[in-house]
């Protein structure tokens, strides 16, 4: 059983990055049984962290809010779904202000030994995302998957929606498969019996 848990960062339900994740979790599922949780943080009642910097002295965050059903099931994760469309530059707001709340995790104990899929629709750049990703997973000993799909045309200046894409779509279960393999336990090896 693998424990995934999807972080919805765009207000749009059903939009760009909520398709592609559900196309990552069809790739997993085709392979794996699932404990699936999903947080869409814009529907959340989540506080800005205050920098109270109690959790440095290991106690958990003290702020009682939705953060307090994150925490149980990111650190119990063992592949991370972080969906965001790029607003200026970086993920949406709600989706930063609960990453912010996550310093209460920042350890190899909750961020390590996982999976990060790192799914980015974008008009014109997605470089510090994957970056990000890149500094936050490998520097805690997980792996990442980063898939940045560009849901706009620059020559008829239009939005293309991912549903019209079904190269991404087939990229985004790849990534699914792949976790799955990477995680499933090698076979048994059996002697034969002489
Ligand atoms: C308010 C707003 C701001 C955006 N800002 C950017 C941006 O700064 N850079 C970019 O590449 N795309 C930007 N986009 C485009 C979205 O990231 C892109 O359309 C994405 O695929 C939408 O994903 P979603 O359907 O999951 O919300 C912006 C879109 C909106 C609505």
């Amino acid at each position: 059983m693998l424990k995934t848990v999807a972080l919805h960062g765009s207000a749009r339900i059903g939009g760009d990055t909520d398709t592609l994740t559900e196309h990552v979790l069809r790739g997993l599922r085709e392979s794996c049984r699932l404990e699936e949780t999903h947080f869409r943080p814009i529907e959340m009642n989540i506080a800005h962290c205050k920098a109270c910097m109690h959790c440095a002295t290991g106690s958990n965050c003290i702020i009682d809010d939705d953060m307090q059903r994150v925490y149980p099931a990111f650190s119990a994760a063992d592949v991370v779904v972080i969906a965001t469309p790029m607003f200026w530059g970086y993920m949406t707001s709600p989706l930063k202000t609960l990453f912010d709340r996550l310093e209460a995790l920042a350890s190899p104990a909750h961020f390590g030994g996982k999976d990060f899929v790192l799914v980015i629709g974008y008009r014109h750049y997605y470089g510090s995302m994957i970056e990000w990703l890149e500094r936050i997973a490998g520097g805690f000993g997980s792996r990442s998957h980063p898939l940045a799909c560009r849901t706009y045309d620059p020559v008829t200046q239009r939005d293309i929606p991912v549903t019209q894409r079904d190269d991404w779509l087939h990229q985004a279960r790849e990534i699914g498969r792949t976790i799955a393999a990477l995680r499933s336990p090698p076979p048994v090896e059996r002697n034969p019996v002489a």
